[in-house]
């Protein structure tokens, strides 16, 4: 690739060019032979739009809702953790993008940056929190109460990781959070969560 990048295949190769291996392993791999991973690829591919000719298209508007919340198009920011290791600004410039975009943005419980940052980043955002049930009901609780103070719009809870997948390129890379890093959402520690 020569030049910015213009398309989603343009940013991974670009990815693969500036981030540490480890970090880039973990954003683009998925569990085990990753073959959920590939027939997502391939059933994102199956779908065609269709085309309707001779419409009038002096105005084009692609906004829908999401649970009662206006949103520009059809297309939302799902929960993507560690966001900081790509970029310092990591989540925080995710929902300016969002925000400036006029869609939603759904923060990680293992973001990098804090529920109260996202909020103050795009004020006016429209933003949901994906939540983990933790052992610890506390944490849950304390981790909703404060989306809800922020001013989050809802919680998207997680049902499908009672464990982590085993992901081996993370196993190889035995990647962990970069030390100057944390979970800011739910305060864990630093270390790793793959071993
Ligand atoms: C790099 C990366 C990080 C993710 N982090 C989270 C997370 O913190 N919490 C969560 O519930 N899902 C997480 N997911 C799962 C996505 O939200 C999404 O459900 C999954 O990627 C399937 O959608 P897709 O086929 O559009 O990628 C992550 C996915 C990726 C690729």
């Amino acid at each position: 690739m020569s030049g910015k990048p213009v398309c989603v295949g343009d940013f991974e190769q670009y990815a693969k060019r500036v981030l540490p291996k480890a970090v880039y392993d973990y954003y683009r791999s998925g569990a085990d032979n990753q073959q959920t991973l590939a027939d997502n690829v391939a059933a994102f591919s199956r779908l065609r739009l269709y085309p309707r000719m001779l419409r009038d298209v002096s105005v084009m508007d692609l906004s829908t809702s999401v649970f009662g919340q206006k949103i520009s198009m059809p297309i939302c920011v799902g929960a993507t953790a560690m966001q900081c290791m790509a970029h310092v600004d990591g989540e925080t410039a995710t929902a300016r993008a969002c925000r400036s975009l006029g869609t939603g943005m759904m923060l990680s419980s293992w973001a990098t940056s804090t529920i109260e940052e996202v909020a103050q980043a795009a004020p006016d955002g429209l933003h949901w929190l994906q939540l983990y049930i933790y052992k610890d009901r506390e944490v849950t609780r304390s981790l909703v109460q404060r989306a809800e103070r922020a001013g989050y719009k809802g919680i998207f809870v997680t049902v499908d990781t009672p464990l982590l997948g085993k992901r081996f390129d993370d196993v190889r890379n035995k990647f962990q959070l970069p030390p100057h890093l944390r979970y800011l959402p739910a305060c864990c520690s630093g270390k790793s969560i793959f071993r």
